[in-house]
């Protein structure tokens, strides 16, 4: 891994750009992709920035039979001035780290992945949408190459980084969205993959928010695998609520992701002085603070939703309206300023963010 080195080749053909106020999540993507390969023999090596395309894999590959596999999600946005920044990535490839050891994968090296990704970011930097709400959104990923068809550890590896420039995540924009609470299906289970960024886990939510999509729900609130009676996270968000001026949120017990953007809410709830507190919260504590009315606000937090007021949650069947459907004030002021720092629209005390400048194409 020491001194590895970054091939670059450009593409030719330019593809067309979607306009910025049609931007959906995930359908579109840039010219360039990041690839490298892993093999015990080698470590990580032939990183390598090229036209993006479609990759071979032969049919007995791991990942496809078994789904070992991992990947991270960020972002990358556009300053009013022009620059191009990442919010927080060094968090991502540590992360991304943690589901490797969870799913038996060879660890990366974050800081030369940090390099290749600006490098990436700054090739098709012309990519990085400029329209409100819109950014570029990095998914980094890797998966188990071997042709093997014995549940075992892969012996070669992909990583693969693509680009797609993305408007909000929700068809609700920043309006707040109705998540229903899932009675029958778990996500995950303490010492099973909940924790890691791996396919699996979303494979296993399909069913769920399949069920609850026809009744107009966006996604699905998961309980814990044992009671069904601790509240997890949501689809593709962790959670929090405010009661009677205290935010909650369920701590990081080992089956819930530790979220970038969860841990960027702490941190300025903190800094702010707003009571925060990381607890085991049961289903039954909000229905009742809703009854005894003292559940202020709910949203979900994640870097594709960012912030995502929660309007209505439905528990078996009854439908708890939260803050009248409408944006709370402090998820309001938690949305604009993590969006503020990411923008460049407010100062960055805290250091989380990462410029990507066009000195990334000078040689690592
Ligand atoms: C993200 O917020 O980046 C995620 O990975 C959620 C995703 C599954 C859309």
């Amino acid at each position: 891994m020491e001194g590895q080195s970054l091939q670059v080749e450009m593409s030719t053909a330019k593809k067309e750009k979607p306009k910025a106020d049609r931007l959906e999540f995930g359908r579109t993507f840039t010219d360039h992709m990041l690839v490298m390969d892993y093999s015990d023999e080698h470590g990580w090596h032939n990183a390598k920035i090229q036209p993006y395309q479609p990759i071979s894999i032969d049919p007995s590959a791991i990942v496809l039979h078994y789904g070992q596999s991992v990947f991270e999600g960020l972002k990358a946005f556009r300053t009013k001035t022009g620059d191009v920044q990442l919010f927080r990535p060094q968090k991502n490839l540590e992360r991304m780290n943690h589901s490797n050891h969870r799913l038996v994968i060879p660890p990366i090296d974050e800081e030369f992945v940090l390099y290749a990704l600006k490098r990436l970011v700054d090739i098709d930097r012309d990519w990085v949408p400029d329209a409100e709400g819109t950014s570029l959104y990095i998914r980094p990923f890797i998966i188990a190459t071997e042709p093997f068809l014995g549940v075992a550890p892969s012996q070669t590896y992909k990583f693969i980084t693509i680009l797609s420039p993305v408007g909000s995540y929700y068809k609700e924009g920043i309006n707040p969205v109705k998540i229903a609470v899932e009675n029958k299906f778990v996500r995950a289970v303490r010492g099973g993959t909940g924790e890691a960024k791996t396919g699996g886990n979303y494979a296993a939510s399909l069913i769920a928010q399949k069920i609850v999509e026809k009744d107009g729900y966006s996604q699905v609130l998961w309980l814990d695998g044992v009671e069904k009676k601790y509240i997890e996270e949501v689809g593709s968000m962790n959670v929090f609520f405010k009661i009677n001026g205290e935010v909650v949120t369920p701590e990081l017990n080992g089956s819930i992701l530790p979220g970038v953007t969860r841990d960027s809410v702490i941190h300025l709830l903190k800094h702010w002085g707003v009571p925060i507190t990381e607890r085991r919260i049961s289903m039954q504590e909000i229905a009742d603070a809703h009854q005894a009315g003292t559940l202020e606000e709910s949203f979900g937090t994640g870097t594709a939703a960012v912030i995502s007021p929660i309007g209505v949650l439905n528990w078996n069947g009854k439908e708890y309206v939260i803050n009248d459907r409408k944006t709370g004030d402090l998820s309001k002021k938690i949305y604009d300023t993590i969006t503020g720092i990411q923008y460049g629209k407010i100062a960055d005390p805290f250091n989380w963010i990462e410029p990507v400048t066009n000195k990334e194409t000078v040689n690592h």
